[in-house]
């Protein structure tokens, strides 16, 4: 059996909390004999800033190149909001993402039948969704130079982000795109302002070019993204895949956990190319969801954006797409046997610390693996 090297980078806030409980997956997928992993933790964010004055060290960063998966937790909170901006937690973050090139990010959104009453849509919008937003994740607003605040000398500052996306960037994205929607219900919508932005007319006309020479069979759609997020939550089931820049993408992501019922729910996959010779891509693993300092520390966040992180590199990094089905099915079920986080807690259902969520979901895995 193959030995995979995992780094797992549990950051701040319920970071750590929340990575605990793919621990313990890990620990009994080990002692069970059903994979191999071998674990290293880096330091990532504040509490690599806490420790070594750096959002992420040099040491982490080479672990993480070198690992087959990076599992992330989140980073930021408060207590560093004072930090150099080049340090700041965030900043370890977009480092890890454009150094390795993690340029697709895949952000799934799935109502689970037994929460189709959490999200603050009615049921019947959301009831058996199953769409994916595609985030464009190391190009645009995010990057692009200049990004500078100056001083104009007359009591004013100018503040500059500049939004970039090469042809490149938005081919490969698009594509990342088209494919899954193959596998799916083989529709892509793509996001961009093209009325206000070069950005979004480049980024049309190149879907548009992709669409037409390499996936004529799958339909496309264009929809401006201001209208596209009322759309996502006016009747969410229209979409299958959208693919979008790295700021829409960040903001509707947000916008489509709450479908889903809450921000703990969402995870996401942060994938680079496939290497042609080993076959093999980097990738990043990490929730939607930030460092909550709002509920840290108290065992109140909810696991499941986290564990289902977990789920995704066992799909896209492993190969091991039966136990992430088994593990989609113990969240199902547990979800299912009313056991509720505080997040998506509702009248006549048992509240759960996330330990005794992960527990839960724990057991049910092992029940359908006996
Ligand atoms: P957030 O996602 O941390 O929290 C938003 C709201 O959702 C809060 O009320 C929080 O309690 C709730 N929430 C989030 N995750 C939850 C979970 N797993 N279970 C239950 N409730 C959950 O966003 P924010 O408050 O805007 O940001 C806080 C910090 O996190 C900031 O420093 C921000 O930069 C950072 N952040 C980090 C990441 C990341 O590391 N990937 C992502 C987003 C935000
Ligand atoms: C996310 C986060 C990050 C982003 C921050 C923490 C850098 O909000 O992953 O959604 O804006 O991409
Ligand atoms: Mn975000």
């Amino acid at each position: 059996m193959a030995t995979h090297k995992l780094l797992l980078l549990p950051g701040d806030g319920i970071g750590p909390e929340v990575m605990g409980e793919v621990k313990r997956l890990i620990d009994w997928l080990n002692a069970s004999g059903i994979a191999k992993f071998e674990t290293d933790t880096g330091l990532v964010g504040g509490a690599a800033f806490d420790a070594h004055k750096v959002s992420i060290s040099e040491g982490d960063m080479a672990k993480a190149k070198d690992a087959d998966a990076v599992i992330f937790g989140a980073v930021g909170g408060p207590k560093w909001d004072a930090v150099p901006y080049e340090v700041r937690p965030e900043a370890g973050l977009l480092r890890l993402r454009k150094d390795l090139a993690l340029f697709a990010n895949l952000r799934p959104a799935v109502c689970y039948p037994a929460l189709a009453d959490a999200s603050s849509l009615k049921r019947e919008a959301i009831e058996g969704l199953d769409i994916v937003i595609v985030r464009e994740l190391t190009g645009g607003v995010y990057f692009g130079e200049p990004k500078t605040i100056t001083d104009l000398g007359n009591g004013q500052k100018r503040a500059i982000d500049t939004q970039v996306y090469d042809t490149y960037e938005i081919e490969r994205i698009g594509r990342v795109a088209f494919e899954l929607a193959k596998k799916r219900k083989n529709k892509v919508t793509s996001m961009e302002k093209r009325n206000v932005m070069k950005s979004g007319v480049l980024w049309n006309e190149v879907m548009t070019q992709v669409h037409k020479r390499e996936y004529p069979d799958v339909t496309l759609e264009h929809q401006l993204a201001d209208s596209g997020g009322m759309m996502l939550v006016k009747w969410p089931k229209q979409f299958d895949v959208i693919v979008t820049d790295n700021l829409f993408g960040d903001m509707l992501s947000d916008i489509a956990a709450m479908l889903t019922g809450s921000l703990g729910m969402l995870p996401s996959a942060s994938l680079g190319e496939v290497d042609v010779k080993s076959k093999k891509r980097k990738a990043l693993y990490e929730p939607v969801h930030g460092s909550a300092p709002d509920i840290a520390g108290q065992g109140l966040a909810n696991p499941i954006a986290m564990i289902s992180s977990f789920g995704m590199a066992l799909r896209y990094s492993f190969d091991m797409g039966a136990l992430a089905d088994k593990l989609d099915q113990a969240i199902a079920a547990v979800l299912a046997s009313g056991l509720r986080t505080a997040d998506i807690k509702s009248e006549g259902t048992k509240a759960a610390s996330t330990t005794q969520m992960g527990e839960a979901i724990l057991k049910e895995l092992q029940k359908l693996h006996a």
